[in-house]
């Protein structure tokens, strides 16, 4: 199958997909994330998306005059590298390697089983996965191929650099793992990579270019964004032979998923890793990533695990935070201070210990603020809290791979007056069912650098491996 999937062997690959297809629909291919790049029809893959949109296609009307910048401009500076413009075989040879990838995932979702040429040290099992034979096979073939190509142009803080703490840390973790030297998956040469990282920091673009802070127009991180991708795309053939389909960026700033604004069509196919996975802002989960919020404090990866074994619990739901927005809003107006089992605090007494309280709570109540990604989420893990999750429209992180209803309880908006009732409708067997398996999925969030297999970092990638599976360059 892997030959019949690889680009030297056109002419099979359609009666291939079709095999595909037929596997696709059986009962053992069930909930998994295999429609990725098993596509029900093969009418989705993407490339067939970039067709339709070639970049020779007229350019979009020309951006109202440039307000002036401020001195702060990046110079992009780049470095020579060498590629060569005889692109066509490296993209086949790229392509035949994803179609072995496709094909290793495909065997092990029917066997049931991996194939690895090295000794796993954990193995995914139970039942947080939606597919845990699928997802441990995706994870060992990235671990066997997976190449990306971080672009040199530009300079920091607005490349190159990023936040690594606070809450938008995870985006300055991800650039500075790329940008380490010390990541497995970084390609040496651009013509081996399966996918190319542009590592610019939204954070620190609004945190630099809007000095001072007087303006909420986009347009400075808009024009960024344009100029950046203009500058790599006339350097390079990558971004033009793709229409940017295998490219990505990463940003957990509230205004990340606006950055396409300047010019929609030239990042309709880019894979936006965003903590504001807001589907009713344009966030498309099939194309985009969700990534997880976390409010590292200074010099930290995290917080200890500090919570208390399940049985030893005393506050039943726990909340602390501000009025951030129209759901913490509903929430602190229901059960501000009202009931001694939901605990919804809007500051917390200085003599209490936030972290410590969660670990002593047996649900955490996770509300969306000011963006739909909340660190709570990420905090009520680390502390064997079992997270309750309150939010509109927000693609979870990692739902391609994780079952979240398994170690999570999702409550709607409108019924936030109902929490007590809900919660208290859950069984103790049931409670410690999700407590357990939040603890087994405390690993997918935890961050290392440089970062280990099944950490935060490395699910983030994967998330973006199974979209580059899911796309085809047409060699
Ligand atoms: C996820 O878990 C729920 C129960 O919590 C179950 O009904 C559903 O079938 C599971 N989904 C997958 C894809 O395994
Ligand atoms: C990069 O290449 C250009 C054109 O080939 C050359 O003029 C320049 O000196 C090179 N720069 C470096 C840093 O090697
Ligand atoms: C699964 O595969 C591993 C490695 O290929 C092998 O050692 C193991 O025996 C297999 N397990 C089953 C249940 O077939
Ligand atoms: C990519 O396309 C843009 C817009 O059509 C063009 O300006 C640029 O020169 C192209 N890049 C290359 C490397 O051909
Ligand atoms: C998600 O997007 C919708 C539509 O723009 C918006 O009304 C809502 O406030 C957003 N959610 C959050 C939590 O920001």
């Amino acid at each position: 199958m892997a030959a019949a999937l690889s680009c030297s062997a056109h002419i099979l690959v359609f009666p291939a997909l079709l095999l595909l297809l037929l596997l696709c629909l059986s009962p053992l291919n069930q909930n998994s994330f295999s429609d990725f790049f098993f596509p029900s029809s093969p009418f989705s893959y993407r490339e067939l998306i970039n067709k339709k949109t070639p970049a020779s296609s007229p350019a979009p009307a020309p951006a109202p005059a440039p307000t002036p910048i401020p001195a702060t401009k990046p110079s992009f500076n780049p470095t020579n590298i060498s590629y060569s413009p005889a692109t066509v075989p490296h993209i086949r040879r790229i392509e035949d390697s994803l179609a072995r990838a496709r094909a290793a995932i495909h065997q092990a979702i029917i066997s049931r089983n991996y194939t690895s040429d090295k000794e796993e040290l954990f193995i995914p099992r139970g039942s947080i996965y939606r597919n845990p034979y699928e997802f441990h096979q995706s994870h060992i073939e990235m671990m066997k191929r997976f190449k990306i190509w971080t672009y040199r142009e530009g300079e920091p803080p607005l490349v190159h650099d990023g936040p690594l703490n606070n809450i938008y840390s995870t985006e300055g973790q991800f650039i500075d793992e790329m940008e380490s030297g010390l990541s497995p998956f970084t390609a040496h040469n651009p013509d081996e990579a399966h996918t190319f990282f542009l590592p610019f920091s939204v954070a620190n673009v609004i945190h630099y270019l809007y000095r001072p802070l007087v303006s909420y127009s986009r347009e400075p991180l808009q024009r960024f964004a344009v100029d950046y991708v203009s500058i790599i795309s006339k350097k390079y053939p990558y971004w033009n032979r793709s229409s940017g389909a295998d490219h990505f960026m990463v940003s957990c700033h509230d205004w990340g998923p606006d950055i396409n604004g300047g010019d929609p069509k030239l990042f309709q196919n880019l894979i936006r890793v965003l903590c504001n996975a807001n589907t009713s802002e344009g966030f498309q989960p099939r194309r985009d990533v969700s990534l997880p919020e976390a409010n590292l404090y200074y010099g930290t990866l995290g917080m200890p695990g500090r919570g208390q074994s399940p049985r030893n619990r005393p506050i039943f739901a726990f909340f602390a935070g501000g009025y951030h927005g129209y759901i913490r809003k509903l929430l602190l107006d229901h059960w501000k201070d009202k009931d001694n089992d939901i605990q919804v605090h809007e500051y917390l007494p200085k003599d209490q210990n936030y972290n410590k309280l969660m670990g002593q709570s047996k649900f955490c109540l996770c509300p969306s603020g000011y963006e739909v990604a909340s660190p709570r989420i990420i905090e009520a893990i680390y502390s064997g809290c079992v997270p309750v999750l309150i939010s509109d429209h927000y693609a979870l992180p990692f739902s391609d791979v994780l079952n979240w209803s398994q170690f999570t309880v999702q409550i709607p908006v409108e019924k936030i007056p109902e929490i007590k009732t809900i919660l208290q409708g859950i069984s103790q067997a049931k409670y410690l069912r999700l407590q357990m398996r939040v603890i087994r999925v405390q690993r997918h969030f935890q961050l290392h650098r440089p970062a280990k297999p099944f950490d935060l970092l490395h699910m983030v990638l994967h998330s973006v491996w199974i979209r580059r599976l899911d796309l085809r360059l047409p060699c």
